[in-house]
């Protein structure tokens, strides 16, 4: 597949891990969080860099970009699909797997991460899709089991070895600190060992099954 490209209307660049080149699994990571200082955005930004090797990471700008869902506008024939909904799913679709970190808020998910959820139920794009659930803190316990309930509904497939908790120190750790934290580091990065080994093993599944 080609690798997720940047948003073109999101005013901020889609990160990608590099290089690119030779690279067999792409992965697209989302996170719920909207705060410019977000440790759960942090996590998924150590993970562009951190991509092992023929593995991309490319870091979605931010599900602010999206209107209200309106199941209204998602008729079958596409017609008014927002673009940002549309770009939002062509990304999806290119990935060969998802990385999705979120904060939680009063026992649930952030109404504007829930909001993109709501934009893929409607997809072809998500169903059957390998993504790993991640999160920077044990204590979101309401918002994991929350995600994996709508992720199970929508016929994701959540890979287990691949969806840990990294545990931040502190939540104003950035990536750079993340990616200087040895502990850190090597279980981010077998966390994405381990979801790109899922994506080849189904890969080389189906091609036997043809
Ligand atoms: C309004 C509000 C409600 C929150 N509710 C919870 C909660 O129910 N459970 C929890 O573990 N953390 C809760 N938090 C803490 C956030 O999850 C925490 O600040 C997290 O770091 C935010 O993620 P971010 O750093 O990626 O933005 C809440 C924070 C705010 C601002």
């Amino acid at each position: 597949m080609d690798a997720p490209h940047a948003l073109s209307r999101a005013g901020s660049q889609t990160r990608h891990s590099m290089p690119a080149s030779g690279a067999d699994v792409h992965l697209l990571a989302i996170s719920g969080s909207l705060r410019a200082g977000s440790s759960n955005t942090a996590l998924l930004t150590a993970a562009v860099r951190l991509a092992p090797p023929r593995v991309t990471v490319a870091l979605y700008p931010s599900v602010a970009v999206l209107p209200h869902f309106d199941p209204e506008l998602d008729a079958p024939d596409g017609g008014r699909l927002p673009d940002q909904v549309a770009e939002l799913r062509k990304l999806v679709g290119r990935a060969d797997g998802l990385l999705l970190s979120t904060p939680e808020y009063a026992h649930g998910l952030p109404g504007a991460f829930k909001n993109a959820l709501d934009w893929l139920v409607g997809s072809v794009e998500l169903p059957g899709k390998a993504v790993a659930v991640m999160s920077p803190t044990a204590r979101s316990v309401h918002a994991q089991a929350q995600l994996r309930e709508v992720l199970t509904t929508m016929s994701a497939r959540i890979v287990e070895r691949a969806s840990v908790v990294v545990p931040l120190a502190s939540r104003a750790m950035d990536a750079d600190d993340i990616v200087a934290d040895q502990t850190l580091a090597v279980a981010l990065r077998s966390a994405l060992a381990a979801i790109a080994a899922d994506v080849r093993s189904m890969r080389r599944s189906d091609v036997r099954a043809r």
